[in-house]
């Protein structure tokens, strides 16, 4: 059982609203409620439920004021440049002792001390949150303790594991965790397109490749081997397999990730930057 002290989330969209489902999943107990907001009723009627108290500024312009009124941990979700008026406009409101953690890729826990006094956390979740299983990132501010930390840390673990990094870590956590997901759709997609140029329906080259992800990340994570060794009990020698890898070997997969990865760590420096 996991508990944890009263929380507001500023701005329940996309992940915002991942990690809400997180607080609601049996097992975990929030003390002190939850109060969630959003710009417009229609997003805060979306995620509005029993134990969750969600409030639109449409309607009630001071509904962020009042939301982290009393709150231990606040949650910013909002998008990147949002962020420091957001931080101003509930400066006022905070309790002191709040922990206040921002999932905003790009923005510095520097950025957020310079208009909060309160103690900042930097996040990095990613969109499997949505079924429990996100890798988070999470960075700490220069006045986090280790018991902020863990208030962090046991919020994201409602939404999966979580990794503490430095913080000048956090945009190359970024390109692996964050974009990650991004890139295994792309294989799969491209997986589905050749599967449907030899000759599958489209139905059935989607259920080969998804069944096929799914069963070779399942195969790993029950598996005592690493990927490798998995991947070798496929290749036999002079096999099909073979062949197939030798082609993607030879195209420079291992060139090819690393300059894909470079240049999404180059342009969340642009993002960080203001660019
Ligand atoms: N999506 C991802 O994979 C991912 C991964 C890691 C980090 N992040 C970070 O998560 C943050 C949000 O991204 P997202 O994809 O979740 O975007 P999103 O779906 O647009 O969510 C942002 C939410 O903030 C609300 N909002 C806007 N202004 C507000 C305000 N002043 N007060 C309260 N709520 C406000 C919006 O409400 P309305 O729609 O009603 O305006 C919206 O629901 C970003 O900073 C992003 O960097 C996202």
């Amino acid at each position: 059982m996991t508990s944890l002290p009263s929380i507001a989330i500023i701005g329940a969209g996309s992940m915002g609203g991942a990690i809400l489902g997180g607080l609601l999943a049996p097992g975990v107990s929030v003390e002190g409620g939850i109060r969630v907001t959003n710009r417009t009723e229609a997003k805060a009627a979306r995620v509005r439920r029993p134990g969750v108290e969600s409030w639109a500024l449409e309607d009630q312009p001071d509904a962020n004021a009042r939301a982290v009124r009393g709150a231990r941990l606040v949650l910013i979700g909002v998008k990147p440049a949002m962020v420091p008026d957001t931080l101003a406009s509930i400066a006022h409101d905070l309790d002191p002792d709040a922990v206040v953690v921002s999932v905003a890729a790009g923005v510095t826990t520097a950025t957020m001390e310079a208009v909060i006094p309160q103690v900042v956390l930097r996040a990095m979740p990613n969109t499997p949150a949505l079924v429990g299983l996100a890798v988070t990132g999470l960075a700490r501010g220069s006045r986090a303790g280790d018991a902020e930390v863990a208030l962090g840390r046991a919020l994201f673990e409602t939404v999966g594991t979580v990794l503490e990094v430095g913080e000048d870590r956090i945009d190359a956590l970024s390109t692996v965790s964050g974009s990650g997901p991004a890139y295994v759709f792309l294989l799969i997609e491209e997986m589905t397109r050749a599967a449907v140029g030899m000759g599958f329906t489209p139905a059935e080259a989607d259920e080969l490749v998804r069944g096929t992800f799914r069963g070779a990340v399942e195969l790993l994570a029950a598996s005592e081997s690493t990927p490798e060794e998995l991947r070798l009990q496929v290749t036999s020698p002079r096999g099909t397999t073979e062949r197939a890898i030798a082609v993607l070997s030879a195209a420079d997969l291992t060139g090819l990730f690393g300059r894909a990865m470079d240049a999404a760590l180059a342009r969340a420096r642009e993002l960080a930057a203001g660019a």
